[in-house]
């Protein structure tokens, strides 16, 4: 029952995390030269989500696909998880039959819960508290564009959410600083702050979180579930928008980064995420990739 788990980037080590984004360019050079690359055939992939999902279940199917193995989507209509059966017989029973269970969850103590009764690996696909497989993109496409992260540093702006999260992570784990500008309710949670405080600043000015920054960050004011407090929120989050002027503060070569879905015109400016700093559909195409090279990694 000691099966390897991905709920967050701290479940690798840091050295593990950069063999994934390694092989993520590898499975990604290889795909384009029409290689194919299939070390996964006959393994059976679930994917159990609570919530939407354009990117991470595309990416996720395409993905098992190209490695040569299957999947099986099941939405909260799909299963007996939504009429009570317990998340942890849920657990033993799928591990019994498939080979890996990828999970989009409101709670990600709901996620942990699964794991710990699961005989095969589980992949945290976004909750309320953390997204790492994003974050496996998200580093594969600073790198693909600059280099070398150790050192640098990324400015995150907006709301202290499951992303940001992640992205703390990733400054430890990746050894960049991440400073942090979130309007003063909204800010990360303050066990994590404090776990990653040796890579990461908080503060509530935009404009000093973004000076000379090499990768500018946002995500939505609204994550999903928290559309009641839509109003509420575009209040609070007013003068975070990522413009062009807030991006001229960071470097001439700073990129803009987004997890997507993006909202122009509320946490960035059209022309930003439209414009030549923008790298956010590499960012979506190398889920594919990062996660090709996480599902080997977890199972070959
Ligand atoms: N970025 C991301 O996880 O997108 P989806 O919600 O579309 O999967
Ligand atoms: N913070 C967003 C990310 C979506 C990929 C959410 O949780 O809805």
């Amino acid at each position: 029952m000691s099966a390897r788990h991905f709920l967050t980037l701290f479940d690798f080590t840091a050295a593990e995390l950069r063999q994934v984004l390694e092989r993520a360019r590898e499975l990604k050079t290889a795909l384009k030269a029409g290689e194919v690359q299939a070390p996964l055939p006959r393994k059976t992939m679930a994917m159990i989500f609570e919530k939407s999902s354009t990117r991470t279940r595309v990416s996720f199917e395409t993905g098992m696909a190209q490695l040569g193995g299957t999947s099986l989507f099941l939405s909260p209509r799909d299963t007996h998880l939504d009429r009570g059966e317990p998340v942890e017989d849920t657990a033993r029973v799928m591990s019994r039959m498939v080979d890996v269970i990828v999970i989009r969850a409101n709670s990600h103590a709901m996620v942990e819960r699964f794991a710990q009764h699961s005989r095969v690996p589980v992949i945290n696909a976004l909750t309320d508290m953390h997204h790492p497989c994003q974050l496996l993109a998200d580093i594969q496409t600073w790198i693909e564009h600059r280099g070398p992260v150790a050192g640098k540093t990324a400015a995150w702006v907006g709301d202290g959410n499951n992303v940001c999260h992640s992205w703390m992570e990733a400054a430890v784990q990746f050894d960049f600083h991440l400073s942090i500008a979130t309007p003063k309710g909204y800010k990360p949670d303050a066990e994590l702050l404090k776990a990653c405080a040796t890579h990461v600043t908080l503060m509530h000015d935009p404009k000093k979180a973004v000076d000379g920054a090499d990768v500018v960050v946002t995500d939505t004011w609204a994550s999903m579930g928290q559309e009641k407090e839509k109003t509420k929120r575009l209040k609070a989050f007013k003068g975070y928008t990522v413009t062009t002027r807030l991006m001229q503060r960071a470097k001439p070569d700073a990129l803009f980064m987004h997890c997507l879905p993006a909202y122009r015109g509320l946490e960035v400016a059209a022309e930003v995420l439209d414009g030549p700093q923008s790298v956010v559909w590499d960012e979506a195409e190398n889920r594919l990739h990062a996660q090709k090279a996480l599902l080997e990694f977890l199972l070959a």
